[in-house]
């Protein structure tokens, strides 16, 4: 059956995501902590950026946070907290953003790709296992568009090597494995507060959780110059403080978070009930023991390009997260990758599809999204 493009003027757009409808929830809220920031003139490291990282470190159910200015800046600053020097290699998986091979690079080591597991987008533990080397210092789990890795026999894998293991959480707050918070489920755990995330800033901003003070105590000297007291540094450091603004901005958002969490789960369980069952349309699935956040809502599809293109021409926003999977980005180039090296990942990368997720969302646009679905499947 030919399907018409209805005239893209008469139909409203659906974006992949829409900060604007968060603002005007809670815009009064947001002014009311900037300007008393702003009265106060206390803008880095101050009471806000120190309360922040109390209360986040609790939602997590881990002992201490330490602010930062990025997620990036988390993921190189866990990394050297854990002793990665350049020549050192660092098991990554190699469908994630960017970032968190570029962080490895940063600070000369290698980061050595694995594969991922089809259902969960996650690390897949038996590759992982088979790629560690005598030079491997860490591990990096990506809890993948919301969902966490598959922690126990990470760890196991780590404790039985004697290597770290990070948890690279910039898109998963508040998901649970076996009844934990991710930011608990290793020695260091990365968060990111991009503006797109779960918990965004209005701005750029970081965070790492852990339950070791030692390692609390190295960031806090890594992020501030190296220095152990004022003007005395003991190793070379970085400049990567979050600013008082965006720690405030983030404790208001940060009361609203177990809200957006739901509503974010009631999108996609509406989602998976309107998609259940469409020929070529494979929804999320959410293995025993885990609490998905939905920071996406991937479905894959073997037509993806196609369906992604069907629902441009309705007006209806949606991501490849990711396209390239690392081991073949440019910049790794020099690895000597080659197509077919990581099948799982190159699979998924041509299938994946993020349709819109945001929690103010509403049921009637995610059946306009889920109806436009089913109408290409029907083609
Ligand atoms: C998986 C992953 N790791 C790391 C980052 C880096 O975070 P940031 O953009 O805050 O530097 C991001 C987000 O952008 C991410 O999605």
């Amino acid at each position: 059956m030919q399907s018409t493009v209805p005239s893209a003027a008469a139909l409203e757009a659906v974006n992949q995501f829409d900060l604007t409808a968060q603002y005007a929830a809670i815009g009064g809220e947001i002014r009311e902590a900037v300007e008393s920031v702003l009265a106060s003139q206390q803008l880095v490291l101050g009471r806000e950026g120190a309360a922040l990282e109390r209360e986040l470190a609790d939602f997590c159910g881990v002992a201490h946070g330490v602010g930062l200015a990025n997620g990036t800046d988390a993921l190189i600053l866990a990394l050297r907290a854990c002793n990665v020097y350049a020549g050192d290699e660092v098991l990554i998986p190699t469908l994630t953003f960017i970032a968190t091979g570029s962080a490895v690079s940063a600070l000369g080591a290698k980061p050595v790709f694995a594969d991922v597991d089809r259902a969960t987008l996650n690390l897949d533990v038996a590759d992982v296992r088979r790629r560690i080397t005598p030079k491997t210092k860490a591990i990096i789990a990506v809890h993948l568009h919301g969902l966490a890795a598959d922690m126990d026999p990470l760890s196991e894998i780590a404790r039985e090597r004697n290597i770290a293991i990070i948890e690279d959480n910039a898109q998963a707050i508040g998901a649970t494995y076996k009844g934990r918070r991710t930011g608990s489920l290793s020695d260091i755990a990365c968060i990111s507060f991009y503006p797109t995330k779960n918990l965004g800033a209005a701005g750029d901003g970081g965070m790492i959780v852990t339950n070791s003070p030692k390692v609390d105590a190295r960031i806090r000297t890594l992020r501030n110059h190296g220095q152990t007291s004022r003007y005395i540094s003991s190793e070379p450091g970085w400049n990567s403080r979050l600013d008082e603004i965006q720690a405030a901005i983030l404790r208001v958002k940060l009361r609203h978070l177990p809200n957006w969490q739901k509503a974010r789960q009631a999108n996609a369980a509406l989602y998976s009930k309107l998609l259940a069952g469409i020929p070529g349309i494979r929804t999320p699935q959410i293995p025993q023991g885990y609490e998905h956040v939905f920071h996406q809502y991937t479905v894959r599809s073997d037509q993806r390009d196609a369906l992604q293109k069907f629902l441009a021409d309705r007006k209806i926003g949606s991501t490849i997260y990711y396209p390239v999977p690392l081991h073949l980005q440019p910049i790794y180039s020099s690895f000597g990758h080659k197509p077919g090296d990581f099948p799982n990942a190159e699979h998924l990368a041509g299938e994946i599809l993020s349709l819109p997720m945001y929690p103010e969302l509403s049921a009637e646009r995610i059946e306009r999204v889920a109806a436009t679905i089913v109408e290409f499947a029907a083609q």
